[in-house]
């Protein structure tokens, strides 16, 4: 077993929620690299004895996937502010009754591509939504869950946004303006400023090698170690 991202900085007790499994999420703008260091890091738990079910958001059902048609359909033009909230969280509402709650209550580690600190970065950031409305449906429809470690890729926008639009043509949040994902950017650094504990923010403007390095160590330091000492 690998056994290199051992340390001894006191930060290697395992911070599990109620649940016996591990949530790990990956948050960022579009193009910071999230899809290519989420397949690096299941590659690399899956050679540390983990084997994570990985899913995404908005999505992971297949009632929740056409949700997540909906949402990005750029023909959906106008969709109302509330009725993208209420359908992000209606999506995550049926992925964490059927595929999340079940995994982790097995005591499976997930690995997610995004969840709701996307909704307060986009929605709330983004779109200009009251903090509150998405704290209502927060605690209706997580009950108090929370991933044990966030993973937040952090880029320049102009940057983001150059690659992400090399590769296909804009969904309904792609084609979003300069300024909309500034502010989705602001609000992601704000909740790791604010949630520190669980967010580790990664710089994602480095090598493909570099940022999977700094996952690998903040996976190790938070929770990996809790888990192979049990
Ligand atoms: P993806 O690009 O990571 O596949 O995510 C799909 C889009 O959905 C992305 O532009 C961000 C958006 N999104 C929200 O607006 N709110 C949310 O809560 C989630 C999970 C995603």
């Amino acid at each position: 077993m690998n056994t290199d991202w051992r340390s001894d900085d006191g930060l290697l007790s395992a911070q599990s929620g109620a649940h016996p499994g591990r949530f790990i999420t990956l948050e960022g703008g579009e193009g910071a690299g999230k899809t290519t260091q989420l397949r690096r890091l299941v590659a690399w738990l899956q050679e540390q004895g983990v084997d994570p079910l990985v899913t995404r958001e908005p999505g992971g059902t297949a009632a929740a996937e056409r949700m997540r048609g909906l949402l990005l359909d750029s023909a959906n033009v106008g969709l109302s502010i509330d009725a993208e909230l209420l359908l992000v969280f209606a999506a995550r509402a049926d992925h964490l009754a059927r595929c999340i709650e079940p995994a982790l209550a097995a005591g499976r580690w997930v690995v997610c591509d995004r969840f709701t600190d996307a909704t307060y970065a986009y929605q709330g950031g983004g779109r200009g939504l009251e903090r509150s409305r998405i704290e209502v449906l927060e605690r209706f429809v997580q009950r108090g869950l929370q991933p044990d470690l966030t993973l937040l890729l952090d880029l320049p926008v102009a940057q983001g946004l150059a690659r992400a639009r090399q590769r296909s043509s804009p969904d309904r949040f792609e084609a979003e303006d300069l300024a909309f994902f500034e502010r989705v950017r602001t609000a992601y650094r704000e909740i790791a400023e604010r949630s520190a504990d669980r967010v580790c923010l990664i710089r994602a403007d480095q090598t493909e090698e570099a940022v999977a390095a700094e996952v690998k160590a903040c996976v190790a330091r938070r929770l990996l170690a809790g888990v192979l000492s049990r």
